[in-house]
């Protein structure tokens, strides 16, 4: 089921009809709230009940069933709203593949504000079952909008930028969104999949000003600088190699910290950079000394604004959770990650945004977003307010 789409064959035409179809038939991001469907979180259980509550023969719930749970239908009900000529197509592009009379989709689409965004499935319905799947051989998958995807978003404290670099840009969520306001945009990726379909994720929201780049980090760019450089790093802690959106290395800041020491080489006098990240913290190792030792001497003014942190039991149960394929798997990958956190020393895990920025010498600055907030306050004026009483 690994699609590749064909970019360079795509017909932007046919493709704006089939968007126009999603958005006529209400597969849009305030039907998936009015249903009370979390798109960025998609908890299995809740994914399970979602297809017994909706109905195939109707729109936009057959959309849903077959674009946002993956479920199967029959093409007589794709063919209440496509052509048969539109259905071919789309079983040409790779966006859906045909068993006998049945359809099911290759790709997950999101919709996200006005946008949408494909990406490969975690899980899937299949005939009501709930069917886990696990990474297939020499593929690596496309990771879904999800929720630290949108955290950035909001966090980003300027996007009228002349120049963006996105680094890990996955499906090409924050080079799209940020192209409306920013003149130049480049984004790089080490999944060849996700440039694929970050490609096709602009095509499918008219967006032309997105350079991508297949390669590791600022391997693909030349001497360019950026106004702000953004990332959603692989973060977790890995022993082993797992999948190339999460491996963060043993500390899980292995990606990170090579992105923070290339700042000096590529991130303007006046830019900023803006990550999503969780940092896994001992009892001696403070967030403020492991960004002096990211930086390794070089001078900005960090500030770390905390979504939430968690003990490494919690942090066991919640982040196992995504590998749970039966029940004795799941106890399993709790323990050895609870006896992983252990052996190093780790006490407390944190997650939220690293913001940095060129200073004249070295400063840390950290608030929790949880607590005693103002209201209307985003995490992008928080963050913001940082920088501007300097
Ligand atoms: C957590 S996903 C984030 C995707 C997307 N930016 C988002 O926020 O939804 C991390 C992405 O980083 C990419 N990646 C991992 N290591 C990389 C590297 N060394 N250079 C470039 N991209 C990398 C992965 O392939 C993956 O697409």
């Amino acid at each position: 089921m690994n699609s590749y789409f064909p970019i360079s064959r795509i017909n932007q035409g046919k493709l704006n009809i089939f968007v126009d179809k999603l958005r006529h038939y209400y597969y849009i991001n305030e039907t998936f709230k009015q249903l009370n469907i979390d798109v960025l979180r998609r908890f299995p259980a809740e994914l399970l009940s979602i297809n017994y509550r909706l109905k195939s023969e109707i729109f936009p719930d057959a959309l849903i069933k077959l674009f946002f749970l993956g479920e199967i239908l029959s093409i007589k009900i794709l063919k209440k709203i496509f052509s048969s000529q539109m259905i071919t197509w789309l079983i040409n592009i790779k966006l859906l593949k045909q068993y006998g009379q049945q359809i099911k989709a290759r790709v997950m689409i999101i919709p996200f504000e006005n946008y949408y965004f494909t990406s490969d499935f975690s899980l899937r319905i299949n005939n009501n079952h709930l069917v886990i799947l696990t990474k297939p051989r020499h593929t690596e998958p496309v990771y879904p909008l999800s929720k630290n995807s949108v955290d950035l978003w909001q966090s980003l404290i300027n996007k009228s930028v002349d120049t963006v670099l996105d680094l890990g840009t996955g499906c090409g969520f924050h080079a799209i969104l940020i192209s409306s306001t920013a003149k130049k945009v480049t984004a790089v990726d080490i999944n060849p999949r996700a440039i694929n379909f970050a490609s096709f994720n602009a095509l499918l929201n008219k967006v032309k000003n997105v350079t991508f780049f297949k390669g590791n980090l600022y391997k693909p760019i030349n001497r360019d600088k950026f106004d702000l450089i953004l990332a959603n790093p692989p973060y977790e802690i890995s022993l082993k190699k797992r999948y190339l959106y999460e491996d963060g290395g043993p500390l899980g800041d292995k990606i990170l910290k090579e992105i923070i020491e290339g700042l000096p080489n590529y991130l303007t006098d006046r830019g900023y950079c803006q990550i999503v990240t969780k940092i896994f913290l001992s009892r001696k190792v403070t967030k403020k000394q492991l960004s002096i030792n990211w930086l390794n001497q070089a001078k900005y003014k960090v500030v770390f604004l905390e979504f939430w942190n968690s003990d490494i039991y919690k942090y066991a149960a919640t982040s196992s959770f995504s590998f749970l394929t039966n029940i004795d798997e799941f106890e399993k990958k709790i323990n050895q990650t609870i006896s992983n956190l252990q052996k190093m020393r780790i006490n407390n895990i944190s997650y939220g945004i690293l913001t940095l920025k060129k200073s004249s010498y070295f400063s840390f600055h950290e608030k929790r977003f949880i607590g005693f907030l103002p209201i209307n306050s985003s995490p992008a004026k928080i963050i913001k307010s940082f920088y501007n009483n300097q």
